[in-house]
Parts: C-alpha cells; sequence; structure tokens
C-alpha cells in the first residue's frame, strides 16, 4: 500500500503491513499530525480533531474570526516557533532580523520510490529500492524564506517508518540554526502512556527505567559530545498495562552518535508530544543562503504485540537494513581472544603469541592486541595519536606478528582510539592546535587525555592515513575502535568565535567521514564499537560497526542485565561480550553462556587457565559455533526480568523456523528449600514435539510454553542452564 494521498481531503496515510500513519495538510495549510498506529482504513482521520476557544493559548492572525483555532492545541508534524504553541519545539532559528520566528506551512509534497538519503549522516537503507517509498513534504515561512523538509520513508514488509528532517534556507540572508529536531510527533492522548529509557553509567549501561507520563517535560538525553553510557538514543512510549508479550509500544531510535535529546510532553489537554534530534545545548548553526542543514534520522516503529513485538521489529531490520558489513548476513564472526584483562598495556610479541598458542586449544580464532602496542604507551597516560607500531614491545614488528598468529591458524585483531590524544606524544607535540581546547583555559583532562578536533579536515585526513597505513601492512581481521572519554572544552582553532556552536555537530560530522574513509576502505575487516564499554552503542554507529562492546563490566550476574536492556533494541548480533576473570565465584560455564548472549570471546590470560579449563573453553566456543545461527539470526526473548526480585534470568533464542531454540537460565538467587520454578518458553510451534539437548524423551511446544521446563533446584548459586529445544521431524 505505501503512501496513498487523497487530494479531496487532503490527507496523507503512510502504510506499513501493519500499520498507518497519517497527516492532513489542514487549517491555514499547517500540516497536522492525525494518526500513529495499527492499519487504518478510514480515508480522513481528521475527524478526531475537534477545536475550542482555549485560552491563552493564541490564534494564528489570519484565523482572528475564528478564535478556536490554535496551535497551542493542534498536534503537528513539526511544530512552529512563536506562533502560539507553547509546547517543546520542533525548531529554534534566529532570522537575519534577529526575529526568533518560523511559521512553516506546507507549499509542497512529492512521493518518490526508494529510500531518502543524507549526504552528512548515516541513514537505514532499503535492501530494494522498489520496496520502499518515501514522501517529501516542504514547510516553508515566506517571511524569512527557510524550508524545512521532512522526509518519510516506509518500509512497508518491516512495519518501519524512518524520519529525517532538512533546513533549507532560500532567502538572502544567513539565518542562525539553534535547535531542530527530526520527529515530532503529538499523541492525542497520552495520559495512559508510559516512558520507557535506557539509562546508566560507566560498567551499568543501558539499565531500563519506565516512568509514567505525568504534566510535564520528560527530557532524555546526553550533553557530553557522544550518545554516552548515561543515556542512549532510544526511547519506548507504550500503554500503562503494555506488557512483554501484549500492548501498544511505539520506537524511536535516533541514528546519531553526539549530542541528542528527547523531549516528551503531556500537555495541559493531556496531549502528549514527543520530539527527538540533536541536543540544542551549545548548538547554534550558521545557514547561508541555499545552503541546507540535515538533521539525523529517527526510526521509528509500531506494535500492538508488546515490547518483544518491538525488539524483533528493531532486531530484524537493524539486521537488514543497517550495515553493509558482510559479517552482519554473511560472514561468521570469529571466537575471538583480546588481551586487555589478560596483560592491560604489559606485553610483548612473545606475550602475545603464547595466549595465542593457548587460546587455540580453547577453540579460539582470533587473538586481538588492545591498547598499548603503539608510540611511547605503556600506562595510560601517554602514546595516543602516536599510530605507529611501538617495535619495543613489538620487537619482531607487527608483519612478522601477524604472520606468526595466522600460522598458527588464527586471524589478528587491533585496537585504536583515534579520537584521542595524550599531551605526552609527537602528534600533540606537532600540533597542539589539532585539540579542543579552549584558547587561555586550561583543557579538562579525562583518563589523562584530551580530545582531537574532529571537526578539521587535517585532522580527519591524518587519522585516515594513519590508521589506514596499518591496517594496510599487515593481514589484519579485525579491529576495535574505542574512545575513552566524554567531550568538553569544546572548540575548534579553525572555526571563528562566532562559529564555535557548530563544533559539536561538527566533531560528528568529522568522526563519520574519518570513519566512511577507514571503515567503508576496508569491507573485509570486522570492526567493533567500544567507547570505554558501551558507552557510545547507537544506531548511526551500528550502521559502520556491526559489533560493539556493551560494557567493561564483565561481571556475568551484571551482564544479565546490560543484556537485557541493550536488547530492547540492538540485535543480540551486535553485543560483544566475552568471559573474563571477573566474577570469582561464577562457573566458566555460567559465564560462557552469559557471553553467548552475544559475540562470545575471551578477555583473560589463557596462558593461566589449566588443560581441563582450557578444554572445557573449547567446548563452549564449538557450542557457540553450534548454536550461532539461532543466536544471532533467530527471535530473542526475554523470558523474565533481572530488575525484579526474583531467583533467575532467563532469556531464549528461537530460529525463525521455529525448528530450534536456545534457552539459558543463570540461577541468581538460592532459596532454602523453596517452591519448584518453572521458566516457560516462548515462540515455539505449539503443536510441534521437541525434545531437549538431544534427550529422548517429547514435548509438545504447547507444554513447553505454558506449563513450561523445571528448573532443578538443588545447585549451587550461579548455575546456568542452557536448554538446546529441537523440533522432532516426522
Ligand atoms: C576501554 C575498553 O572498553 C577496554 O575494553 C579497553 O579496550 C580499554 N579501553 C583500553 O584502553
Amino acid at each position: 500500500m505505501g503512501i496513498i494521498v487523497n487530494e479531496k481531503s487532503k490527507t496523507i496515510t503512510l502504510h506499513t503491513k501493519h500499520t498507518s500513519y497519517q497527516m492532513k495538510i489542514g487549517n491555514l495549510d499547517y500540516l497536522i499530525h492525525l494518526y500513529y498506529g495499527l492499519t487504518m482504513y478510514d480515508a480522513d482521520l481528521s475527524y478526531q480533531i475537534k477545536q475550542y476557544d482555549r485560552g491563552f493559548s493564541g490564534n494564528p492572525y489570519e484565523s482572528r474570526d475564528a478564535r478556536t483555532f490554535s496551535l497551542d492545541a493542534q498536534p503537528q508534524e513539526f511544530s512552529t516557533q512563536q506562533q502560539g504553541d507553547f509546547r517543546v519545539t520542533s525548531i529554534e532559528m534566529v532570522n537575519s532580523d534577529g526575529s526568533y520566528s518560523f511559521n512553516g506551512k506546507a507549499t509542497d509534497y512529492k512521493i518518490t520510490k526508494g529510500k531518502y538519503n543524507l549526504e552528512t549522516l548515516p541513514t537505514v537503507f532499503a535492501t530494494d529500492q522498489d520496496s520502499v517509498e518515501t514522501l517529501e513534504v516542504t514547510l516553508e515561512d515566506t517571511v524569512s524564506s527557510v524550508q524545512v523538509i521532512l522526509l518519510y520513508s516506509v518500509f512497508e514488509e518491516a512495519d518501519i517508518i524512518t524520519r529525517a528532517v532538512k533546513v533549507k534556507n532560500v532567502g538572502k540572508e544567513n539565518i542562525q540554526l539553534k535547535k531542530i529536531m527530526s520527529t515530532c510527533i503529538d499523541f492525542l492522548n497520552g495520559s495512559d502512556m508510559d516512558l520507557i529509557s535506557l539509562p546508566g553509567r560507566y560498567g551499568q549501561e543501558r539499565q531500563v527505567e519506565r516512568q509514567p507520563m505525568t504534566h510535564h517535560i520528560h527530557t532524555i538525553g546526553s550533553v557530553r559530545g557522544t550518545s554516552s553510557h548515561q543515556q542512549n538514543p532510544f526511547i519506548i512510549l507504550c500503554d500503562r498495562n503494555a506488557t512483554e508479550d501484549y500492548g501498544k509500544c511505539y520506537g524511536f531510535s535516533l541514528m546519531y552518535s553526539g549530542n541528542f535529546l528527547a523531549e516528551a510532553e503531556l500537555d495541559q489537554y493531556d496531549q502528549l508530544r514527543l520530539v527527538m534530534g540533536i541536543h540544542p545545548k551549545q548548538f547554534s548553526f550558521e545557514i547561508k543562503p541555499e545552503e541546507v542543514f540535515e538533521g539525523p534520522e529517527v526510526v521509528m516503529a509500531f506494535t500492538t504485540k508488546g515490547l518483544t513485538g518491538l525488539t524483533h521489529l528493531y532486531h530484524d531490520f537493524y539486521r537488514s537494513n543497517l550495515c553493509k558489513s558482510k559479517f552482519v548476513k554473511d560472514v561468521r564472526r570469529p571466537v575471538l581472544i583480546n588481551s586487555w584483562e589478560a596483560a592491560f598495556m604489559d606485553f610483548d610479541d612473545v606475550k602475545l603469541v603464547n595466549i595465542a598458542k593457548a587460546a587455540k586449544k580453547m577453540g579460539v580464532e582470533l587473538l586481538v592486541m588492545d591498547d598499548g602496542w603503539f608510540g611511547k604507551r605503556d600506562d595510560d597516560n601517554s602514546g595516543l595519536g602516536d599510530w605507529y607500531v611501538n617495535e619495543e614491545k613489538i620487537k619482531c614488528g607487527l608483519h612478522k606478528l601477524v604472520e606468526q598468529i595466522n600460522d598458527l591458524g588464527m586471524k589478528f585483531g587491533i585496537w585504536f582510539e583515534p579520537e584521542m590524544v595524550s599531551e605526552d606524544s609527537n602528534l600533540y607535540r606537532a600540533h597542539p592546535e589539532w585539540t579542543m581546547e579552549i584558547p587561555g583555559r586550561p583543557a579538562v583532562r579525562s583518563r589523562n587525555q584530551l580530545v582531537l578536533d574532529m571537526s578539521r579536515r587535517e585532522v580527519q585526513d591524518y587519522l585516515i592515513e594513519k590508521v589506514n597505513a596499518i591496517l594496510d601492512d599487515a593481514n589484519i581481521y579485525y579491529v576495535k575502535w574505542d574512545i575513552n572519554r566524554s567531550l568538553a572544552d569544546i572548540w575548534s582553532n579553525a572555526q571563528p568565535a562566532e562559529k564555535q556552536g557548530e563544533v559539536y555537530h561538527r566533531y560528528i560530522l568529522g568522526l563519520y567521514r574519518v570513519m566512511d574513509g577507514i571503515i567503508k576502505t576496508h569491507p573485509d575487516i570486522l570492526f567493533e564499537g567500544c567507547s570505554g564499554g558501551g558507552g557510545r552503542y547507537d544506531a548511526a554507529m551500528l550502521s559502520y560497526y556491526p559489533q560493539y562492546w556493551v560494557s567493561d563490566n564483565n561481571h556475568p550476574i551484571d551482564r544479565l542485565k546490560l543484556h537485557y536492556g541493550t536488547s530492547f533494541v540492538y540485535p543480540v548480533s551486535t553485543m560483544g561480550a566475552h568471559i573474563s576473570d571477573t566474577g570469582k565465584f561464577v562457573s566458566l560455564q555460567t559465564k560462557a553462556v552469559v557471553a553467548m548472549c552475544g559475540t562470545f570471546g575471551y578477555e583473560l590470560d589463557a596462558t593461566h587457565l589449566s588443560e581441563e579449563e582450557q578444554e572445557l573453553c573449547r567446548e563452549q566456543s564449538d557450542l557457540f559455533r553450534k548454536y550461532y545461527h539461532i543466536i544471532f539470526k533467530g527471535d530473542y526473548y526475554r523470558l523474565s526480568n533481572p530488575f525484579m526480585v526474583g531467583n533467575m534470568t532467563a532469556w531464549q533464542h528461537v530460529a525463525k523456523d521455529k525448528s530450534e531454540s536456545l534457552l539459558s537460565v543463570v540461577v541468581t538467587n538460592l532459596t532454602c528449600n523453596g517452591p519448584q520454578e518453572y521458566i516457560k518458553a516462548k515462540g515455539l510451534d505449539p503443536a510441534a514435539l521437541y525434545t531437549i539437548n538431544d534427550g529422548k524423551e517429547v514435548y509438545s511446544g504447547s507444554a513447553l510454553m505454558n506449563a513450561g521446563i523445571p528448573i532443578e533446584r538443588e545447585v549451587p548459586e550461579y548455575t546456568a542452564f542452557q536448554f538446546h529445544i529441537q523440533m522432532v521431524k516426522e
């Protein structure tokens, strides 16, 4: 069905397989939002909109005889500025005459086949351009000659609608953009809605919080220059009674890696406005005549199938339409071992080869040399920026080291932190002006490092050249791209004083250019993102990296929460998860079961493991490879909530054809003489018969889902169970 325009009623309706989204060029040509939800067959839903004389809300001048028309009470697709709508705004700009005003009226629209593209920012893509339709609506303020172009792409089969925005100066004078939100949705009644967000901190990223909408502005955002550990650019608005399995849920995932803001305002009339886009903090972007500013994309989904239904929509879509790396679909990710927790920066080539030899016995396929291999980097006070091999540590040279690892039948990976610089580095000594430091003020240090001015072309070119030189010098299979601090001292020596408000955003544009220049030119390398754990885990980053390090916290019991929270939007295949020494009372087996809810690998000194432990690890690595297709390609179910009091945490992966499933349980709390507990499976074929772990007994899918699987009681704390559920072939 795609996009349907009704010229008579002036409605435009976007249809996906199960949802509809409607807008209308309404009174005085304002673009009115009418509906987003389950498929709607009515042609014109504007009958829902009532008008009253709302005191203190103001009426547009042209409607002065009609005191009942106020933008303060009208649902809109993009809100105006200073036109009597006092809710959170989509735009704030200063015209050349100094006025703060934007009165956008719909002047044009067009529908095209295929997905829209943004020139400066990453977006999702269509796998088949014929299956996607795009709507472009132009809103114009004729006084200031500014156009706002609203972009919508409809992914019918995936039940996904994306939105983005462009601001075009069609006048003759410069304007200053102070705020631009990529999406604005006005729900006619939001008093029964909840907001779910993923707040956190270092080591505890993406914990889950749910709060009821009340009459104020709920803001979720980051002003750290990155999308951050503390908040995530993803939110859910759902019915108050929505659960994992039932209820209306809306998802909004922003494709942006810098400062972001989502504002959800329940207004005086119980209408709920959600806007989401770049955070306006210290943002002021000059747009010259004929120039266009692009705002990042928001990926929206709706379902009545509860939080799990929403998760499935995002997982499926992000597994096929977000990242073009061959490692998303076609090439299995290798089991890796990372040197960080094994050696930190205290290693040389011999130590790495020894770790690799031991890891080989554990079924590991890739050795990753983490921080410490370059410049003068014996601790975290120096070396960043000097991207050449430290031959005092890697005495044989990188090329030879990689060869030795390859000769073991293993692949080799390497770590970078391109955006940062140490004061004690040759780069800083040569180019102190490349660093973000406000003239006359000492810069804020964090992990004793400073931030490179990624908005500068020379910095971008330097990084592209230096990182590519390393990648092209040896047989590198994998790269971990880290960033270990938040941004402060926002300043670019390359910009005049009046343009410093552009630097936060220009940093991100520069970063994406560098990533294009390194990642897209190395399609055979597997890239993993990292930010002191999972501090910049967002959809834009995942369009470059097929996987992202979830957290520096490898404690398997904490990981249950970390994986749970991350899973609401980001596929399991993106979650970097390793077994480490952290959690000394937790068995290797439990650690492995937890790490299998992700990319699976090790982060420990393999040479310290006994032969039995190495053998156990080998069995676990083999199991991961055996279950890979279910974990990476199947549907993911959260069977219990680790944030609630309970005795176990369980989750499940189910193959798309329901023929196979992997159900994992970790006992987190032992109760003395407690009740028998059961875990109820999900997603199986109720009528089909299944075996568990190749046993002889046969169970129906409906029994496993409704009666459940009894979990053994008399077990040590933190015991884990893995049930491989397989359909019996006729
Ligand atoms: C932070 C990362 O999260 C760690 O895994 C490790 O790579 C260190 N940085 C290295 O400095």
